[in-house]
């Protein structure tokens, strides 16, 4: 199977063939997703002794399974985060799988791990963090946020009496599931901010004043959040910094969504404060227009991560050795062997320069704000608060949770659009309401135009 024959030609052109469709297909169907018993009556057993061939195997891909996704790229795609890769970015992913590189140590990687970290050092100077700030490639915002969090816990432990506390954390209402999730990993209680809005400066100290000595003495790390994936709103970065500062703590921003947001000048001020941060999750494959996967944590003192996460072992020796020297992405987060998975950034940055990125951030701002306008002026539709970054919750009056479902699985199903809704507290109580995320800037203001009109029917 690892034999080069006009088998493997032709699966090649066959591969290269469907990507280049793929690719320059601005307008994919929006997916039909079945049961898996559904798939398999239509596909069969695909993995048999003899193997069904590639020819076969792609065709099934190629006509069936693919058909039963959603391509997260589609310009009426606008629910949970969608992603818009660019064609750069996709074809150099080709490229990266193609080299079979080794991304966690220098020795085995160092030109692919030059390219990340060119890619990483642009990211760093968005943020505004001191000299001596850098990062690393994560597999997404989760697995971002893990690695800050393991670093500021050992950095926390480092102090003897620490050392058999369980940690603490504070979040607002509004940060992400996975903030919770990866708390759960490393063993750590998660107190909340409740908030309708931006977790502030007042708020989180009157949290950690109420808090009795057992807990403020387990309080390790705050997180804020720099765009909250519900609503885009963004925390008070500047504030909560001060508040870290004065109680010693470690001031982690989860910026997975908004952090592509630091390019748009029209938004930069709103995360005045960031620069402060011990460390910072920014996810490319969402703002950033990588394809998946591609995350990226960043600290302020890369240090203190490579003494929380770098693994020991005879067998890794020899990658630490003077010899060998160079930086080793391993080092700095939860994973070893790992995938250079900031090469498709770091190409198509190169291949388009920096002022397009800022370009296509600003336009999905500009998006957000259109489909304000458009639905303050329709007079079944209200805003539920002002569009902030690229997303826009808005309710359609007189509808309840399974109307909104509905229309929902309707318009899916019709192929006009993915638009999901969520939940948006009111006057003390949960509602349905629905919600735009813009990422990719080919959504035109037609294509919002026309899921408004949906909303229109009885
Ligand atoms: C603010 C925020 N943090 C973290 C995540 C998790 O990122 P990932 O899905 O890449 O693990 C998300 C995902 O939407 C997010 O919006």
């Amino acid at each position: 199977m690892h034999n080069i024959d006009i088998d493997l030609v032709e699966m090649t052109l066959d591969v290269m063939k469907y990507a280049i469709n793929r690719i320059t297909n601005t307008s994919p169907s929006l997916g039909d997703i079945k049961k898996e018993e559904e798939l398999f009556a239509l596909v069969g057993e695909t993995i048999t002794p003899e193997g069904i061939g590639g020819e076969k195997a792609f065709e099934l891909f190629r006509d069936v399974l693919v058909k039963s996704t959603v391509p997260i790229d589609h310009p009426r795609h606008l629910a949970f985060v969608p992603a818009s890769p660019t064609r750069a970015a996709v074809m150099f992913d080709l490229v990266t799988s193609a080299s079979s590189i080794h991304g966690a140590y220098w020795m085995e990687g160092a030109g692919g791990i030059f390219c990340e970290n060119q890619a990483m050092k642009w990211l760093v100077s968005l943020t505004g963090m001191p000299a001596g700030a850098f990062g690393v490639f994560t597999s997404g915002g989760t697995a971002a946020n893990l690695s800050a969090m393991v670093t500021a816990r050992e950095n926390w432990r480092k102090k003897p009496d620490n050392c058999n506390k369980k940690g603490l954390i504070i979040t607002s209402s509004g940060a992400h599931s996975s903030i919770k999730a990866m708390a759960k990993v490393i063993d750590a209680d998660v107190h909340l901010v409740e908030t309708d809005g931006a977790m502030t400066r007042i708020a989180l100290q009157e949290q950690i004043n109420s808090m009795d000595i057992d807990k403020r003495e387990r309080l390790f790390a705050i997180v804020a959040t720099g765009g909250t994936t519900n609503a885009g709103i963004i925390d008070d970065l500047q504030g909560i910094a001060a508040v870290c500062e004065k109680e010693e703590l470690w001031f982690h921003v989860d910026a997975a969504y908004g952090g592509g947001a630091l390019v748009a000048d029209s938004v930069r001020h709103l995360f005045n404060g960031i620069e402060k941060a011990d460390s910072i999750t920014i996810d490319p494959h969402k703002w950033l227009f990588s394809p998946y996967d591609c995350g990226a944590i960043l600290y302020k003192e890369p240090a203190l991560a490579l003494e929380a996460h770098s693994q020991e072992g005879s067998y890794l020796d020899i990658f630490k050795d003077e010899g060998a020297s160079g930086f080793n992405p391993a080092d700095y987060q939860i994973q070893l062997t790992r995938r250079l998975r900031g090469m498709p950034l770091w190409f198509s940055l190169a291949t388009h320069g920096t002022e397009k990125y800022k370009w296509a951030v600003e336009r999905g701002i500009e998006l957000a704000n259109k489909a304000g306008e458009l639905i303050e002026g329709r007079s079944e539709l209200s805003l539920v608060r002002p569009p902030s970054l690229s997303c826009v919750l808005f309710r359609r009056e007189g509808w309840n949770a399974q109307q909104y479902k509905e229309w929902t699985y309707r318009n899916h199903r019709d192929g006009i659009a993915l638009v999901t809704p969520t939940l948006w507290k009111a006057e003390g109580d949960y509602q349905t309401v629905l919600r735009f995320c813009f990422i990719n800037p080919d959504t035109t203001e037609e294509d919002i135009r026309v899921i408004l009109d949906t909303l229109g029917e009885p």
